[in-house]
């Protein structure tokens, strides 16, 4: 594979100088994308399929790429394939492989395709698998979640605004609402795949080619559902790559909110939940310490991601139609969003499947903070028929008294409340505790036993699906 020309086999033809150090090193890209090698190979075959299918290339041509595609294929499985940055990239990479096993006839391969529409072509190819890979984990972690939740059903936890306690909810509840993200999440991901399902093979540099080419032929065997309609469009559109980060990124920025609620639950003041010994790691100097570094990490990778993200948004912002080799950065960051993504998905799986719940921390927390202010505002307009704004002015006039007292709302004398208002009486105190208030809000997708078992039964449905 040695490259002693003087200029480049691929494209040098007329140079009469190689290029310099310093050119070649910026301008390789093969470290990075030897990730397509595969897609570069099933493109390649698609595409000498169909060159021998319209008569462009012969049968015996075809058979001969084919059969070096193949062995290709077998030594970049054995690790056997030696990448050679002077020829830039993983498409000459591969064709100057190819030439090397089965001869001149090799160059063939590259009638009527540039590595315009290759690249492009590759890159949905990959993606598209990825985006499988990820709907794959993150259905997985639904199920985990469905799971813990659906066993600590009879949880009770606070339920927070401002990171003030606000209302007493079922800790199910708040598993469920992550499915609920992550299930947007999926959404997102499906359906950037279903429109980055569009072939540019065949729209060559720009302009599209004067070989009688079938783009549907192709666009059919690599399971893309049409050709793309516009060639200068099929090469220089990076949407598909924009829209997956900004997918990634997105659910990163759920992950990175769980993680920040393991951080909290895990500390000292909360004390809701503790993590196995093989979920966190110690400190070089503070023996006592049990430091939550996955989810630390996890909440870090997504200032990386939306890094990646706001990158790529501006290589492409200011490039004119069509190919510029400013795209070739896509890759790096998109790699790196996947590889980061997949692990955020894995290890957040294991922190969710092992958590133990400290229940009696999560109740008293739930107990606490006057939680259940709006129940007694509620009732005031229930039972009493006061209007809800005068109903909250009064509540608020009785959580004062309990905070003076030091005390919670239900442990208040039926005295210290028809002081404020003389129509209190004594069934009042049955809709004070925690418990009671969670059964209260039975209103579709509220926090009573019935509604959470409903949105049980939803995702078991779908996620069985
Ligand atoms: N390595 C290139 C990329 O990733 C392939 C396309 C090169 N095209 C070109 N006209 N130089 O974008």
């Amino acid at each position: 594979m040695s490259n002693k020309k003087k200029s480049n086999k691929m494209w040098g033809g007329r140079f009469s100088e190689k290029s310099t150090d310093l050119l070649t090193k910026i301008n390789s890209s093969i470290d990075i994308d030897k990730r397509l090698a595969f897609e570069d190979i099933l493109g390649s075959k698609a595409h000498v399929e169909m060159l021998a299918k319209t008569g462009i290339i012969t049968k015996k041509t075809k058979n001969e790429i084919l059969y070096g595609l193949k062995k290709i294929e077998k030594e970049l499985i054995s690790g056997d394939f030696i990448f050679n940055s002077g020829l830039e990239d993983i498409h000459m990479n591969i064709e100057a492989r190819l030439g090397e096993i089965i001869g001149p006839e090799a160059g063939r391969i590259h009638t009527a395709r540039s590595r315009n529409d290759q690249v492009v072509t590759d890159f949905r190819l990959w993606i598209r698998k990825a985006i499988e890979e990820i709907e794959a984990e993150l259905s997985k972690l639904q199920v985990s979640f469905l799971k813990k939740a659906e066993k600590n059903i009879e949880i009770v936890s606070p339920g927070y605004t401002h990171l003030q306690v606000a209302q007493p909810v079922r800790f199910s509840h708040h598993l469920l609402a992550y499915i609920e993200m992550f299930g947007r999440d999926l959404e997102r991901f499906k359906q950037t795949k279903e429109r980055l399902n569009e072939c540019p093979l065949g729209a060559a540099a720009l302009a599209g080619t004067s070989f009688p080419i079938d783009r549907f032929h192709t666009a059919k065997s690599l399971g893309f559902r049409y050709p793309m309609r516009n060639s200068m469009d099929a090469v220089s559109d990076r949407d598909f790559v924009l829209e997956f980060m900004s997918d990634s990124a997105i659910s990163m920025v759920h992950f990175s909110r769980l993680a920040e609620e393991f951080i909290l639950w895990g500390s000292v003041e909360f004390d809701f939940i503790s993590l196995p010994d093989s979920l966190v790691t110690g400190s070089s100097i503070m023996p006592q310490k049990k430091n939550p570094d996955a989810a630390e990490l996890i909440r870090a990778k997504t200032g990386r991601v939306n890094g990646a993200l706001l990158s790529l948004l501006t290589v492409m912002k200011g490039l004119p139609l069509a190919y510029a080799k400013d795209m070739q950065e896509d890759k790096e960051a998109v790699f790196d969003v996947f590889d980061t993504l997949i692990l955020v998905i894995k290890i957040s799986q294991e922190l969710i499947e092992n958590m133990k719940i400290k229940k009696e921390n999560m109740y008293n927390a739930a107990s606490n903070g006057f939680s259940t202010a709006t129940d007694l505002a509620d009732w005031f307009v229930r039972d009493l028929g006061i209007p809800f704004r005068d109903a909250h002015s009064l509540t608020g006039k009785i959580v004062e008294i309990a905070a003076k007292k030091n005390i919670k709302l239900n442990e208040l004398n039926l005295s210290d409340l028809t002081k404020v208002e003389p129509k209190i009486n004594k069934n009042v105190f049955k809709i004070l505790s925690p418990e009671k208030s969670i059964e209260s809000k039975n209103s579709f997708g509220g926090t009573a036993l019935r509604e959470i078992k409903r949105q049980i039964r939803f995702w078991k449905r779908k996620l069985n699906a």
